[in-house]
């Protein structure tokens, strides 16, 4: 979407669009409208739409009131981006292909304004590019957004808060895509071309490169695949000279067809976002590396495909990891904990981070707990979870926090190795993050969230159509923005 700043409506543009508070009178518009809203039910709620027309200077206008809600409710910036996300769901295949919006009547900041502006961008990102008979009248038409009436700041906040939405729109698409276009190489010669120029510094380890450093675990799940499997650190150092790190870190499963293991049939093809979390990191990284974050981070992604074949992992095989416990593979399709496993004692041993933080499509047992509202969060870290549930709350990007501890980890206890890679039934989501705990070195603040309810939609939401939702980006960033800048 182009969003442009001016001065007055050009009058060539047909449709027009105001965001107002609950309870504000729209008093200088046609009657029509003054009285039809109300009619329509319309009450300014947060995200609502009316539209009407009217006559104006001879030439028929549309007209379209999206609601912001109460102006001092305590999520005004979430309510605001609604109204925006709400103006481009209604408006973006309706065949306007141009919208004016005024942004001068809900008494709003420069940062409420710019909230506004990313609702319209988010609610913008669709991938029709395969979509090769798509009726024209069903078309992206809305193109341009013309902004009037923007309060002092908004053009500063919006440079902003667009490198949110940049890294919003490149985590869908790597959600998105295909997994015969989406593949350990491929992720990472996106995240190549996306981070060129940007300041941000690649490391990247290929096979050979990870049996060198012993990674038996996360190779193990890449073994059965054609595709060479990949490590990728993105590293930024916006803030102070020698300050620590933190550290991000994704589970990139561009395919989980279980493995041996093989998972049934029906909905297999919802394994190409099992790369989620990993998605959700390079976007991330995207976002704070594009608005020059002042902090020190470093996103890293392990990038496998799990497939069956001759070479495959068998259950029962015993692998060594890279920190040099053992684990029994008992289920193939417990893949996500074997890439993790590795890919967090390397960044540990890599970068030396304050904090390391973990986002992983990690269980089916996790939407069974608690749906697609909230992620679920484990932590040995009682500060570092409240700041990630506090960003939750204030990006939408919503957490709800689990408990670990050691009842639980004994339910990993091999008879054969360290570990194994399934507990019981009961409390899958727990004995998966109690699997990640054991690689966490002693004392380090560390997290996971579990995505798997949350990185894909049947149904369009406030920032996203259905599909890939974008989970996790702003989460990343409001945090490190809130606690590390
Ligand atoms: N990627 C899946 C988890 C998943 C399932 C994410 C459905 C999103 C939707 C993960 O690799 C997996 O297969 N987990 C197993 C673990 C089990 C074998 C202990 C699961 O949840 O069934
Ligand atoms: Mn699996
Ligand atoms: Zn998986």
């Amino acid at each position: 979407m182009q969003i442009q700043f001016i001065d007055t409506a050009p009058s060539t543009v047909r449709l027009t669009a105001r965001i107002v508070n609950q309870g504000d009178g729209l008093g200088d518009l046609d009657s029509a409208l003054v009285d039809g809203a109300p009619a329509a039910r319309f009450k300014g709620s947060a995200g609502q739409v009316f539209e009407g027309f009217a006559m104006d200077a001879g030439a028929l206008k549309r007209i379209a009131i999206a609601g912001a809600g109460e102006p001092d409710a305590t999520n005004r910036r979430l309510n605001v981006e609604r109204a925006g996300a709400a103006l481009t769901a209604k408006y973006l295949r309706s065949g306007e292909g141009e919208l004016v919006l005024d942004l001068g009547r809900a008494d709003l900041s420069g940062e409420e304004a710019a909230s506004a502006l990313l609702g319209v961008e988010l609610r913008s990102w669709s991938y029709d590019q395969y979509r090769t008979k798509l009726a024209v009248d069903k078309q992206v038409s809305l193109k341009t957004v013309h902004v009037i009436g923007a309060p002092a700041g908004t053009q500063e906040a919006w440079e902003v808060q667009s490198a949110l939405a940049k890294g919003v729109a490149f985590t869908k698409q790597l959600v998105t895509l295909p997994p015969n276009m989406l593949y350990p190489e491929s992720f990472v010669a996106l995240c190549e071309e996306a981070f060129a120029g940007t300041g941000a510094e690649l490391t990247l380890l290929d096979d050979a490169a990870m049996e060198e450093l012993g990674m038996g675990a996360l190779l193990g799940v890449g073994q059965g695949s054609e595709r060479p499997s990949r490590l990728l650190a993105i590293r930024w150092n916006g803030g102070k000279d020698g300050d620590k790190p933190s550290a991000f870190v994704g589970k990139g499963v561009t395919f989980d067809t279980g493995g041996i293991s093989l998972k049934p049939p029906p909905g297999m093809e919802d394994m190409k976002w099992d790369m989620g979390g990993a998605g959700a990191v390079a976007g991330a990284m995207l976002a704070l590396v594009s608005r020059k974050a002042k902090a020190n981070i470093v996103g890293v992604v392990g990038l496998v495909e799990n497939m069956p074949d001759g070479k495959a992992m068998r259950p029962g095989d015993v692998v060594t990891t890279m920190s040099g416990q053992t684990v029994e593979v008992l289920n193939t399709d417990a893949e996500g904990r074997l890439v993790l496993c590795d890919a967090l004692h390397w960044t540990q041993e890599q970068f030396d981070p304050a904090r390391i933080v973990d986002f992983a499509t990690l269980t089916g047992a996790m939407i069974i707990a608690l749906g697609n509202e909230h992620a679920g969060v484990f932590s040995n870290d009682d500060t570092l979870a409240d700041q990630l549930l506090d960003a939750g709350k204030a990006t939408g990007d919503k957490l709800w926090r689990l408990p670990i501890g050691p009842a639980y980890d004994k339910l990993i206890d091999s008879p054969i190795a360290d570990i194994k890679n399934v507990g019981p039934r009961p409390a899958g989501s727990i004995t998966a993050a109690q699997f990640l705990h054991r690689f966490i070195k002693n004392g380090t603040p560390w997290a996971h969230c579990d995505i798997a309810g949350t990185v894909w939609s049947d149904k369009p939401g406030h920032s996203w159509d259905k599909g890939a939702t974008g989970y996790g980006v702003r989460l990343i960033n409001d945090f490190v923005a809130d606690n590390l800048e």
